[in-house]
């Protein structure tokens, strides 16, 4: 039963690809273009899989019953027909934790992933609230300056290890009627930046302060990578977490794998090796 892995090369999707192929199960990956096929692992057979281009969406999914894929910008309903066309049985959708939070009605994130989840009913929805890697962001100034500039310091979150979201995929992939596959996904402790920054220092082994933003800058910083609604949407989600529970931890990764999800330390050692150095 051939599992189809849609951005093979994503921080998540190569964790689902690695776990599947590591496993045995038969895999194979997409990627928007072949020419990345090398930074694939070895064996796995890779196919043109790009969202954007129906024609790529037919050949890729030949022969393919269960897939993996995120919840991108791109037109849902070209791959919808064809996934439906090929016959696969069912599709894990990477989502966001968002779309569960009742206070995101208007949060431009969570509708954007809602309106996907909408578009591909059927589809199994993994849905993490907060990425470990997120602090990848803060890398450069640190690796420049020892330096992480951020709005709202104190506001604390549960970030994920992309390792462990890539688990509860393979667990849906896997049967996709496992319990809580679709609940908030969380990693395991709430911390503050202050304390995220500081994980960071210990695994890097070099001093890193912070300075803090007022919103209005913070929203400028963002702009120069994202629109506005995102960015809007981004310090919504900071704001929140500022609150207690505003950005909740949930069990959910233990409920699905048996195991404790990794902690933003290890996340943080795991990563060492790009907030060391110079730029
Ligand atoms: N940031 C958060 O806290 C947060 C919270 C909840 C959910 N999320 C979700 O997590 C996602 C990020 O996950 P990640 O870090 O694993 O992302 P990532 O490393 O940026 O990988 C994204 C993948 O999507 C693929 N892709 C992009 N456009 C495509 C297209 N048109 N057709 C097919 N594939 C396409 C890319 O393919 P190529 O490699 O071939 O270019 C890439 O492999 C966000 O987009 C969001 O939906 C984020």
């Amino acid at each position: 039963m051939t599992t189809l892995v849609i951005g093979a090369r994503g921080s998540i999707g190569r964790h689902v690809l690695d776990q599947l192929h590591t496993a045995g199960d038969p895999v194979r990956a997409g990627v928007r273009h072949l020419s990345t096929a090398g930074e694939l692992p070895a064996g796995v057979p890779v196919v043109r899989a790009d969202l954007t281009r129906p024609e790529t969406l037919g050949p890729a999914l030949d022969g393919v019953r269960r897939v993996f894929v995120y919840a991108l910008p791109a037109d849902p309903a070209p791959f919808a027909a064809a996934v439906a066309a090929a016959g696969v049985e069912h599709v894990v959708l990477l989502s966001s934790g968002s779309v569960l939070l009742p206070w995101t009605a208007t949060n431009a994130i969570a509708r954007e992933h809602r309106e996907v989840e909408a578009a591909l009913p059927g589809c199994v929805p993994i849905r993490p609230l907060v990425l470990a890697n997120n602090a990848l962001a803060w890398a450069r100034s640190i690796r420049a300056e020892g330096v992480v500039r951020v709005a709202h310091p104190a506001a604390a979150t549960a970030p994920i290890h992309e390792r462990d979201i890539a688990a509860v995929a393979v667990a849906a992939l896997r049967d996709p009627s496992t319990p809580g596959v679709s609940d908030l996904l969380t990693g395991p402790d709430a911390l503050t930046r202050h304390e995220q920054v500081r994980a960071i220092a210990a695994a890097a082994g070099r001093p890193i302060r912070i300075e803090e933003l007022t919103p209005a800058a913070a929203r400028a910083a963002f702009a120069a990578f994202t629109d506005a609604a995102t960015a809007a949407a981004i310090l919504e989600f900071v704001r929140h977490a500022l609150e207690p529970g505003g950005s909740p931890v949930t069990g959910t990764f233990t409920r699905v794998t048996g195991r404790r999800p990794a902690s933003f330390a290890q996340w943080a050692r795991d990563h060492a090796a790009e907030f060391q150095g110079g730029v």
